[in-house]
C-alpha cells in the first residue's frame, strides 16, 4: 500500500541534457503531456533556446549528490537521462567524453535505485555498432565492436542498464537511436548532423560543404518520431520489456546524395560540395540500414516520417522559423 502513495507522490519528470536537440522537444512534448508542473528540465548550464513554462534547475550529472537532491527534492519517479556528449565531439575529447557519458549515466542509475525512481530513460545510438557489425539491416543482436569513444560509451552504457534491470530490477528503458533531423534546436558535434546543417544552407540559398562522402549511407529519423518513440517505450507495460539493453530503431536510410536529390525537388538550385573528413570515416563504421523489428513486435513501434514527408516538414518549418 506504501508503495502506490510513495509512486504517488514520487511522480515528477526529470530531463537531463534538456538543452540539447532532443532533450529540447522531448521535454515540450512531456509538458504538453503530463503538465508543465510536472517536467523539471536540466542540463549543465542553461542556453537561450530553453524550452519555455518548465522549472529549469542548472545539474552537472557528474555531481551525484547533487542529482540525489534533486530527486529527493523534486519527487522524482521517472528520468530521461539525455546529457551526453555526440561522436564528433568525442572524438576530440575522449577522456571527457568518457567520464561524462559514463559516469554520468552510472551516477543516475545508481541514485534512481537507491530511491525508487519508476523509470528511467536512456538513448543509445547506432555508433554501439562497429565495422564488423553486419552493416546492412543490422540485427538486434551481432557483433558490437564500436571505435568511437562515445560509441564505446553507448555499447558499455547499454550493458550497465542491462545490469540495473537483472541486479537491481531497475526499469531502465533504451532506444538505438539513428541519426536525429529536427528544425528546432540544432544538433552539437555529431557525425549525422549534416543531415540538419544541409537544410539550413538550402534555406539561405548556399551551397552545402557536407563533410560525408555522396554515397554513405546511414539510418535516420525525424525529430518528432524519436519523441514519439522514447514516449511510447515509457509508457509500454514492464512485462512487454524483452531487451533491457536498447532496442534497435530506425525509420529511413539515406545517403547525402539521395538528401541533396530529395531536397532539390523543393529548391532546384541547391547543391551539394562533398568534402568527406574523419566523420565520414565514422560513418562508415556504423549501420546502414537497420532490423528494428522487435521494437515493432514488443511494442508497435511505427514510424510517420519517411525521406519525403520529413524534407517536407523541415523545408516548411525552417522557411517559417526566423533567423
Ligand atoms: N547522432 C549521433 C552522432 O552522430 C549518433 O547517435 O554522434
Amino acid at each position: 500500500m506504501y508503495q502506490r502513495y510513495y509512486a504517488i507522490y514520487m511522480n515528477k519528470i526529470l530531463v537531463t541534457g534538456a538543452c540539447g536537440q532532443l532533450g529540447s522537444e522531448l521535454s515540450t512534448a512531456l509538458a504538453h503531456l503530463k503538465g508543465v508542473d510536472n517536467v523539471i528540465i536540466s542540463d549543465i548550464r542553461q542556453s537561450n533556446e530553453l524550452p519555455s513554462g518548465m522549472q529549469f534547475i542548472p545539474l552537472d550529472v557528474l555531481d551525484q549528490e547533487a542529482i540525489d537532491k534533486t530527486i529527493q527534492k523534486y519527487h522524482i519517479g521517472q528520468v530521461y537521462h539525455l546529457a551526453a556528449m555526440l561522436s564528433a565531439t568525442g572524438e576530440q575529447q575522449p577522456r571527457n567524453t568518457w567520464n561524462l557519458n559514463m559516469n554520468g549515466l552510472i551516477n543516475l542509475l545508481e541514485v534512481c535505485q537507491q530511491r525508487s525512481v519508476e523509470k528511467v530513460f536512456w538513448p543509445s545510438s547506432i555508433a554501439a555498432f562497429g565495422s564488423h557489425t553486419q552493416l546492412v539491416d543490422t540485427p538486434q543482436f551481432t557483433i558490437m565492436d564500436p571505435e568511437t569513444v562515445y560509441g564505446i560509451s553507448k555499447l558499455s552504457g547499454e550493458l550497465w542498464c542491462e545490469y540495473f534491470h537483472a541486479r537491481f530490477g531497475l526499469d531502465v528503458r533504451s532506444l538505438r537511436y539513428p541519426g536525429l533531423i529536427s528544425y528546432k534546436s540544432p544538433p552539437g558535434g555529431g557525425t549525422t548532423d549534416y543531415a540538419v546543417a544541409i537544410f539550413h544552407s538550402a534555406l539561405k540559398g548556399e551551397a552545402y560543404q557536407c563533410f560525408l562522402g555522396e554515397n554513405t549511407r546511414l539510418p535516420m529519423m525525424y525529430m518528432s518520431d524519436a519523441v514519439k518513440a522514447a514516449i511510447e517505450l515509457m509508457s509500454v507495460p514492464k512485462k512487454d520489456i524483452s531487451i533491457h539493453t536498447s532496442y534497435n530503431l530506425t525509420a529511413f536510410s539515406i545517403t547525402p546524395g539521395e538528401l541533396t536529390t530529395a531536397i532539390q525537388t523543393h529548391i532546384p538550385e541547391f547543391n551539394t560540395i562533398y568534402k568527406p573528413d574523419f566523420r565520414d570515416l565514422i560513418a562508415k563504421t556504423w549501420p546502414q540500414t537497420i532490423d528494428d523489428s522487435i521494437a515493432r513486435q514488443d511494442w508497435g513501434w511505427r514510424h510517420d516520417y519517411g525521406l519525403d514527408r520529413m524534407v517536407a516538414e523541415m523545408i516548411r518549418n525552417l522557411a517559417l522559423t526566423p533567423n
